[in-house]
């Protein structure tokens, strides 16, 4: 009779497990801390997964061979930053050797004091829960003290490379989460507006914040605006169940006759605008307010209220302080 056959064990070919593992689809991460120095270090990674809700827990895997290892190996908080269809060059930077990789990345201080870099999709401020030797790897987990997150699409990673994740989100999704913030932005006596996709024109507008004095033009590119100089303008809720307005006023830092604007998208000047076909009352209101206040250059912040509202003008004779990072 003959023996059974005993399984062998085989040497797993670490190339081929490479490519095996890539075959998984993920986001991309750059998980980030400080070094013993307090310098800020980076790197990119997409070996994040969520772990517990009760305690907030996720993990990274950070590998041993990494020169950011050690300041990963000793912290005590890191942050990791998911990353948008936007940033496949920040994703190149930190899976690079790049001595200073921070130089040109704003970043703030959230909860931990891990930078939290300004612009990603989603940030997670976590404090280190466990560290766990594995193989070639450690696996960092990490308790979530504070994080955020913005209705961008994912940037995606398969088969090493970059893939686009497409409409990600529901169509009504930014009309349930929150704030949108809209932006007035002037250039030469002319205000940007932007298609409103029923045939009327409303406020150019962005689910988050910008950054680094970039708007981006839904998804068709992105107009610069005079860095540091937008100011809050108007704060209301649209009664009809829309979300609310944080409407900024901002300068376009490049010349509009030099502009190829994306479709949906067109100048008109102050004294022209298509106040019939902006269906929207209270951007209307904002609209005639700006138009009124641009005469005098003295602008107001106005904050809806049960009441009707508020408007404080705004003396710019005084200059701003700068105050200090939380
Ligand atoms: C999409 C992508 C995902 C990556 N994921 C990881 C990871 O999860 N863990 C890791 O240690 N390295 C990962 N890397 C490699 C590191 O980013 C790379 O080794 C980097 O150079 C490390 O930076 P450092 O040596 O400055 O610390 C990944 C690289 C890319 C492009």
């Amino acid at each position: 009779m003959l023996a059974p056959a005993i399984p062998q064990s085989v040497p797993v070919d670490p190339i081929a497990l490479r490519r095996a593992f890539g075959t998984f689809l993920t986001g991309v991460t750059i998980i980030t801390t400080h070094d013993a120095e307090g310098r800020p270090r980076g790197m990119t990674a997409n070996s994040f997964s969520s772990v517990s809700l009760d305690p907030p827990l996720l993990l990274v895997c950070v590998g041993k061979g990494a020169s950011s290892f050690e300041a990963f190996n000793r912290a005590d908080s890191f942050a990791v930053n998911l990353l948008d269809a936007g940033q496949t060059e920040l994703s190149n930077l930190f899976a690079s050797k790049s001595a200073d990789k921070f130089a040109t990345v704003s970043h703030d201080r959230i909860h931990t004091g891990a930078p939290v870099l300004s612009a990603c999709m989603t940030w997670f401020d976590c404090t280190v829960h466990n560290r766990i030797d594995a193989g070639d790897h450690i696996i960092l987990l990490g308790e979530v003290q504070a994080f955020g997150t913005s209705p961008s699409a994912p940037l995606g990673f398969c088969r090493g490379r970059y893939a686009a994740v497409k409409d990600p989100l529901p169509p009504d999704w930014l009309a349930s989460s929150g704030m949108i913030n809209g932006y007035l932005i002037e250039a030469e006596g002319n205000l940007l507006l932007s298609a409103d996709g029923r045939g009327g024109w409303t406020l150019p507008s962005t689910p988050r914040r910008i950054v680094d004095g970039k708007l981006e033009l839904a998804g068709a590119g992105s107009v610069a605006l005079v860095p540091d100089d937008t100011f809050l303008y108007s704060v209301f809720d649209v009664s009809d169940g829309d979300p609310g307005y944080l409407i900024y006023r901002a300068r376009l830092a490049q010349d509009a006759g030099g502009l190829a604007l994306p479709e949906g998208f067109r100048f008109y000047p102050l004294e022209d605008l298509p106040f019939d076909d902006i269906p929207v009352r209270e951007i209307r209101t904002v609209l005639k307010r700006y138009v009124r206040e641009s005469a005098n250059r003295r602008f107001g912040i106005f904050v809806a209220s049960s009441d009707g509202g508020r408007l404080a003008m705004v003396d710019e004779a005084q200059p701003w302080a700068q105050v200090p990072q939380l």
